[in-house]
């Protein structure tokens, strides 16, 4: 066990080590609660009326899908999720990261190759880890260096690309994306982890709302982020699901979700359909933001979502902005290297429908005290 001690020890000297804290009395600028669906009093208890009228009650699945655990609970969940993503068919899995291990492990086979893009979340890249294709990640957003490397791959071409990316918050080029893969006839993965629930008719996300769904062959929704509960669906035809229940490990040799969470899920997304003047809301409040921090002397990434950055090289000088902004009541964390490249350390800003007017101000106007 030293080891393990060494390493804790040398994240401690370059100033990242990880540690778990609560965080209470401070205004939320961190979570990915962007509709404020989690902290809804009224979904709580919307949820909580449902959860006891489950009949014949029951606490657990029991088992895997394809042994005990699938019930009709969740295959009235997927069909009611197959007809918000507007696909053939919808398969749950238990959260985001498993969603994402079983599409990238599975579905690239040896002597194919996948490309993604390189800053797709960590989860992208396990689950390429664990696939026997080869891979290759191309430039942010760069579809020229994309297609120089689709004129190289081998066998059948998957690109792996995110909706609005979980770091910088910009958005995927989309339907120009789609334009270059049916060129060359490659698959496109989509993780709407970022975008489910804000963008589209019912929270449908963004290929949906920009009608681009049927060129997308992978979809991957997540439902703990806008949501505001937990798990996560993969969304596509027929042979892809059915495809990912023979061959998917992640969901395979795991428990089916309880019903609580299946439950939390449908109620979330009824919620939704009544109150989606919170889309509408957030999307004032990501203007509110921008208007105030454009003249700001602020180094920052360019991003027209909820998720926003101010960028401060260096863990310590990163870590700074973020006691100063702690000081000042405001819960944005530091996101520090090795997470993200050195040298682009930064606070990282989520931006929510909840969030008062007179919060945005005050936290802008904390940035510019801070760089004045
Ligand atoms: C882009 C992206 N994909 C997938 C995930 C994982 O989703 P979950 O939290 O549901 O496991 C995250 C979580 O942060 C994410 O940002």
């Amino acid at each position: 066990m030293d080891s393990l001690q060494e390493l804790l020890n040398k994240k401690k000297e370059g100033n990242a080590l990880r540690r778990l804290k609560t965080v209470e009395g401070l205004i939320d600028f961190c979570s990915n609660d962007y509709l404020g669906l989690a902290n809804s009093k009224e979904l709580f208890e919307i949820i909580h009326l449902r959860v006891t009228k489950i009949t014949p009650p029951y606490n657990g699945a029991t088992g895997s899908r394809l042994l005990s655990g699938n019930r009709t609970l969740a295959e009235t969940l997927e069909l009611k999720l197959a007809t918000i993503f507007n696909s053939a068919k919808t398969l749950l899995f238990n959260s985001g990261y498993t969603a994402n291990l079983a599409v990238l492990s599975s579905l690239p086979q040896r002597g194919d190759t996948l490309l993604y893009d390189e800053l797709v979340h960590a989860c992208i890249k396990d689950g390429a880890r664990l696939s026997l294709a080869s891979r290759f990640s191309f430039k942010h957003n760069d579809l020229n260096d994309l297609e120089d490397k689709i004129k190289r791959a081998k066998g059948n071409v998957f690109i792996a690309v995110e909706s609005i990316y979980s770091m910088d918050g910009n958005a995927c080029p989309l339907k120009e994306l789609t334009f270059l893969a049916s060129k060359y006839g490659a698959a496109i993965i989509l993780d709407e982890a970022h975008s489910t629930g804000s963008y589209g008719p019912n929270g449908s996300g963004m290929a949906v709302e920009q009608k681009l769904e049927n060129k997308i062959a992978v979809r991957v929704y997540t439902f703990g982020k806008a949501m505001g509960v937990h798990g996560a669906c993969v969304a596509g035809d027929e042979t892809l699901i059915n495809y990912l229940i023979n061959f998917a490990r992640p969901f395979i040799y795991t428990t089916a979700m309880p019903p609580h969470s299946l439950i939390s899920i449908q109620s979330a997304f009824d919620f939704l359909q009544q109150n989606m003047d919170r889309q509408k809301t957030l999307q004032s409040k990501i203007q509110l933001f921008l208007s105030r921090t454009e003249k700001l002397p602020l180094q920052r990434i360019k991003s027209k979502s909820a998720i926003q950055n101010v960028i401060v090289p260096g863990n310590t000088d990163v870590k700074k902005l973020g006691s100063y902004l702690e000081e000042n009541k405001f819960d944005c964390r530091p996101i520090l290297s090795p997470t993200i490249k050195e040298g682009t350390e930064r606070i990282r800003i989520c931006l929510h429908a909840f969030n008062s007017d007179e919060e945005i101000k005050g936290l802008t106007s904390a940035l510019q005290n801070f760089v004045q």
